[in-house]
């Protein structure tokens, strides 16, 4: 028998296992996964797949699909599935280490698109087809609206663009999830499409639920399955100073004007240093703040049970274990201070534009003009993804980017001559902050900004190269607006794959 959480009869008559589900996706076919981060993503049929997928191919049978997911999901999605060599293609942004091995192999093609861009492009039909959505929910009502988990990501795109529907109720969920989603069904593709009607972070403009149409689902699958986010590891010294010297700049910008006492919605980024800025934000000086970003982290909670911040739009939760659990503990008290959206809204261009953004977000490296590498290390190797660093660093009131100066116990300068790879070109560049300093680079020129980002971020023990690189480069340089010379700009990415350090 079908579960409470199961209120529509016709739904509730299509219960089956993961195993039977499963058995409905086959070789060849794309799959819309629910998730975002390790959250509301779907836990036994990914499962199921893979162990099919690894017994096909010990028989000699290819069996692999073409993923889409909301971003990075959990060891049970991307895991498995990577583990099974199962994926063929996948997108958009992916942290999980098995799969980003196969990727760096080359077994795995891999799009890391920006995140505000795949409902979208999936809509134009740039993707291709969709053939089977698998999408966690909390809850099905009576008359079969579907009460979202814990990510929303890109689940209503999902849900519209594919020809059958597998959902998996998950009783893990907390059944006061209901209604504190914020489903936009309102964008269209062009010359439809038309002005998103949100003005402030902690409007609504949706329903709580997403609609399906009951006779796509092909079945329900009931599971009872935590969500699984790492935890995050407390802020070494390199952390604190780093938000140190953010929070102070934030106050600095207060003071002369140019942001508001409550400052502006706050975007922060995934890692341990953009936990670390959160929870410095508890003992500075603004109050009554507010976050339109894209996931809510640890930071993000400790911020609001401090009553420092008003409230936090996103797409998903994105918490350690112990974070989860207290938000489970105490949903009622959170249920109006948290909205979740799905991704085109949380981090669509126009909104994050028009709300005014303070934009924080780590780095790989950067160089010596401000552009910035999120994603490849040593030019070449995957990491994560872009996520959705693009669309809030393009289109923020504020772009921030932080880093530890240094990577690899100091054998690697995170300010380099030039970026092995570019995710960010220098325009969408205002501010870099490491342990060493901040550099504001608005309104600077290419070689105001290298003395800026040398002086104030590179590491000590790199600024020397750095500054010798620099002068040549002024002394030879085929042209003088952004002094380079190619026939070196990437020789601290070679010396370090060579030698295994930059330093010479
Ligand atoms: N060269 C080589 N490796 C580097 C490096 C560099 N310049 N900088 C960082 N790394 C490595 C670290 O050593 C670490 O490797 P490990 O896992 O083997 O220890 C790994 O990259 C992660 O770095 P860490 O210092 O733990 O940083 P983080 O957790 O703050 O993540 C990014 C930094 C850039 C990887 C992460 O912010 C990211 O994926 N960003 C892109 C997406 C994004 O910004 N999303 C948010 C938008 S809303």
């Amino acid at each position: 028998m079908a579960s409470d959480r199961i209120a529509h009869a016709g739904l509730a008559a299509k219960c089956r296992s993961a195993e039977e589900a499963a058995a409905m996706i086959t070789d060849g076919m794309t799959v819309g996964m629910s998730g975002f981060t390790g959250a509301g993503y779907p836990k036994a049929v990914p499962i199921a797949l893979a162990a099919r997928m690894t017994a096909a191919h010990d028989a000699g049978d290819p069996f692999r699909v073409k993923v889409w997911t909301g971003a990075s999901t959990g060891p049970e999605l991307d895991g498995a599935l990577a583990k099974a060599d199962g994926v063929e293609f996948r997108l958009p942004y992916n942290s999980d280490p098995i799969a980003r091995e196969r990727i760096n192999r080359g077994e795995m093609q891999y799009f890391d698109m920006h995140l505000s861009q795949v409902a979208p492009m999936a809509w134009q039909g740039f993707l291709g087809e969709l053939d089977v959505a698998v999408v966690e929910v909390t809850g099905i009502t009576s008359d079969g609206q579907l009460i979202p988990s814990a990510s929303v990501g890109n689940n209503k795109t999902w849900l519209d663009r594919a020809k059958g529907v597998i959902l998996e109720v998950n009783r893990w969920q907390n059944a006061a999830l209901e209604g504190m989603h914020d489903i936009y069904y309102g964008t269209a593709l062009p010359p439809h499409r038309v002005p998103i009607p949100l003005v402030r972070a902690d409007q609504r403009i949706g329903q709580p639920t997403f609609r399906c149409a009951p006779d796509k689902v092909i079945a329900v699958v009931e599971t009872d399955a935590p969500d699984r986010n790492a935890p995050f590891t407390p802020p070494d010294a390199a952390a604190h100073a780093i938000a140190g010297h953010l929070l102070d700049f934030l106050a600095h910008e207060v003071h002369v004007g140019r942001l508001p006492a409550s400052l502006l919605p706050l975007q922060s980024g995934v890692g341990n240093i953009a936990n670390a800025v959160l929870t410095g934000l508890i003992d500075a000086p603004f109050e009554n703040m507010i976050a339109y970003t894209e996931v809510i982290q640890d930071g993000m909670l400790d911020l609001l049970d401090s009553g420092k911040l008003r409230m936090a739009s996103a797409t998903a939760f994105s918490l350690s274990p112990d974070a989860a659990a207290r938000l489970n503990a105490d949903m009622g008290r959170y249920h109006d201070k948290l909205i979740l959206r799905p991704q085109e809204i949380s981090n669509h261009p126009e909104l994050i534009r028009r709300l005014g953004c303070v934009s924080m977000n780590g780095l790989i490296e950067a160089d010596i003009y401000g552009n910035v590498n999120s994603t490849h290390v040593m030019g070449s190797r995957i990491q994560n993804g872009i996520g959705g660093s693009g669309d809030f660093a393009r289109n923020a009131y504020l772009s921030i980017f932080m880093t530890p100066s240094t990577a690899k116990q100091g054998a690697i300068s995170a300010i380099v001559p030039h970026v092995s790879h570019t995710d960010h070109i220098n325009q969408d560049v205002q501010v870099i902050v490491t342990e060493q300093g901040l550099a504001d680079l608005r309104g600077l020129a290419p070689r105001q900004r290298a003395e800026a980002i040398i002086a104030h971020c590179a590491h000590p023990d790199y600024r020397p190269a750095l500054r010798d690189y620099f002068a040549r480069a002024m002394a030879g340089s085929f042209g003088l607006q952004s002094p380079m010379l190619p026939g070196e700009a990437l020789a601290w990415h070679q010396r370090y794959m060579d030698s295994g350090t930059m330093r010479s």
